[in-house]
């Protein structure tokens, strides 16, 4: 399963690709909003520091102006992946861009009716939003599952990037079910790391070796 980062922070994204495990980068206005950045600048220093896929969202609603916002936007690196929001609108764009060779991260999906649309219009990533999909009384993994299924239903080769991750067991439900990718904030991807008896582990070790006297460099 692929790794992106969801986040405009650039010290954050830094961190994370010197581990070597960071596969791409999502943002939206809301963190492009947060990150206090010009929203061109900021995508472009993103798009040097990360090989994969850039997500960066029109915020036109009408065909027309989402299309020329996409052609302002990839031009700013190879790696731009245009998002666009699930609406008739959405995915004539998404439809045009695919075709013309742009990826396309279709966001804001809330069901596996919407997943097979996206699928349907060649998207490149479809981003079921799992966190908001909880939050409102519903089953974000189970969203999951059920797209996953429609999807290796047909061989649609959309990918299910699971995005509005907001803990480590979301990410553990999405491998187990197959997505191809996740989006997480920094925490939660570093939460990943942790685990108490790794800490408590390595405290012991480093006593123990610590009274042997010897040093290996
Ligand atoms: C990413 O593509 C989405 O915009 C993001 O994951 C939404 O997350 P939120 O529900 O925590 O705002």
């Amino acid at each position: 399963m692929k790794f992106f980062a969801d986040t405009a922070d650039i010290d954050d994204i830094k961190e994370l690709a010197a581990t070597g495990l960071l596969d791409g980068v999502t943002t939206n206005p809301s963190l492009i909003a947060k990150s206090g950045r010009d929203f061109m600048e900021v995508t472009k220093e993103i798009c040097s520091i990360v090989d994969g896929p850039v997500s960066a969202e029109v915020v036109a609603l009408d065909h027309e102006t989402m299309m020329k916002e996409a052609e302002v936007l990839r031009k700013i690196a190879d790696n731009v992946c245009i998002k666009v929001p699930l609406t008739i609108d959405g995915l004539k764009t998404c439809k045009a861009l695919t075709e013309d060779g742009t990826m396309v991260n279709v966001t804001l999906c809330f069901s596996a009716n919407q997943a097979l649309l996206a699928a349907k219009a060649g998207a490149t990533f479809i981003s079921p939003f799992v966190g908001r999909h909880d939050d409102n009384g519903f089953n974000g993994m189970e969203l999951i599952e059920d797209i996953r299924l429609i999807y290796d239903n047909y061989m649609f080769e959309t990918e299910i990037l699971v995005a509005s991750v907001r803990h480590v067991t979301h990410v553990l439900e999405s491998a187990r079910i197959g997505a191809d990718v996740m989006t997480a904030p920094p925490k939660v991807i570093k939460a990943l790391f942790n685990h108490v008896l790794t800490d408590k582990g390595i405290e012991g070790f480093l006593k123990d070796w610590q009274a042997t006297g010897q040093s290996i460099v």
